[in-house]
């Protein structure tokens, strides 16, 4: 049966690593046009070419930092060029999958650093805002549209250490139920996948490098993984379109709230 992704067009941010890289090879799988962004262009470079092997129509990568405003305008210039190739002049961007995102730091309030609370909002909400406001010029008012923006369990069970992040997901939740309000009528749906413990370069970069203290965040236990999430984002977009998949909040067995997670001794 010929996928509903087939041929479609689909843009992904945070594509360099995680759940949009994974996301990308999903895609790809469905037969999907790609538009890919984030910072690490050597990296999307990597990422492009295993979509493609995984079965992508077309994988085009580009530059994109969701934190300012002219690098998500320059990037969806490029995203437009793009889409109206010789054989179409249509700008039909059918996915748009708000991924870019992370948190910074794990200190308490006491002793939070401006730099990492900026970098949260930057990128969780305001590069999400800022991302969806340049693309929606470039997605018809079609039945079967989706934009997929990643939140967290972060976003509905606030934990020690996580304020900002846990604030920034909850804005995220905030933006995709008001958006899927300015949105009604045009066809396009709008969800969010809120995953729980997920192995990617997440921690990593939140302890700032420090892998053996992201490797304790999993310790034990089964984490979910990118690929995980990755056939869930596939799945939501994938529904017939009189269907909104509005909310998902995803997590590993071993992990029943936010801080109860079951770690086996070794
Ligand atoms: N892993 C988890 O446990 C977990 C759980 C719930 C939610 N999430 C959320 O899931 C999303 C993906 O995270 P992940 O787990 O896949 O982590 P990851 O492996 O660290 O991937 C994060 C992605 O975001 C991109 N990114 C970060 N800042 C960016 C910026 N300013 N502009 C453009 N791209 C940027 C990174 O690319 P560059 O560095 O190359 O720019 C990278 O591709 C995030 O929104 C995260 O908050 C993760």
């Amino acid at each position: 049966m010929k996928s509903p992704l087939k041929n479609k067009w689909v843009l992904i941010t945070g594509a360099s690593s995680g759940f949009g890289a994974a996301a990308a090879k999903a895609f790809g799988a469905h037969g999907a046009k790609l538009l890919l962004g984030a910072r690490r262009v050597d990296r999307l470079e990597k990422v492009d070419i295993s979509a493609k092997k995984a079965g992508a129509t077309q994988a085009w990568f580009h530059e994109l930092d969701v934190s300012q405003t002219a690098s998500v305008e320059k990037f969806m210039a490029w995203a437009k060029g793009k889409m109206i190739g010789r054989r179409s002049r249509a700008l039909n961007l059918h996915v748009l999958v708000n991924n870019a995102g992370g948190a910074h730091g794990l200190d308490p309030v006491a002793t939070g650093r401006d730099a990492d609370w900026e970098t949260t909002f930057q990128t969780n909400v305001l590069g999400l805002l800022r991302v969806t406001r340049a693309a929606l010029p470039l997605m018809p008012h079609d039945a079967g549209a989706s934009i997929v923006n990643i939140g967290s369990i972060a976003g509905r069970s606030a934990y020690a250490g996580a304020a900002a992040y846990c604030a920034a997901k909850s804005g995220e939740l905030a933006i995709t139920r008001a958006l899927r309000q300015e949105l009604l009528g045009t066809g396009i749906r709008v969800s969010t996948i809120d995953p729980g413990l997920a192995e990617t370069e997440f921690s990593n970069v939140r302890f700032k490098g420090d892998q053996k203290k992201a490797d304790e965040v999993y310790a034990g236990m089964n984490p979910l993984t990118a690929a995980d999430i990755a056939e869930i984002i596939v799945w939501v977009a994938s529904r017939p379109p009189h269907v909104n998949i509005d909310e998902l909040l995803v997590k590993p067995t071993d992990q029943a709230e936010m801080g109860k997670v079951y770690r086996r001794k070794k």
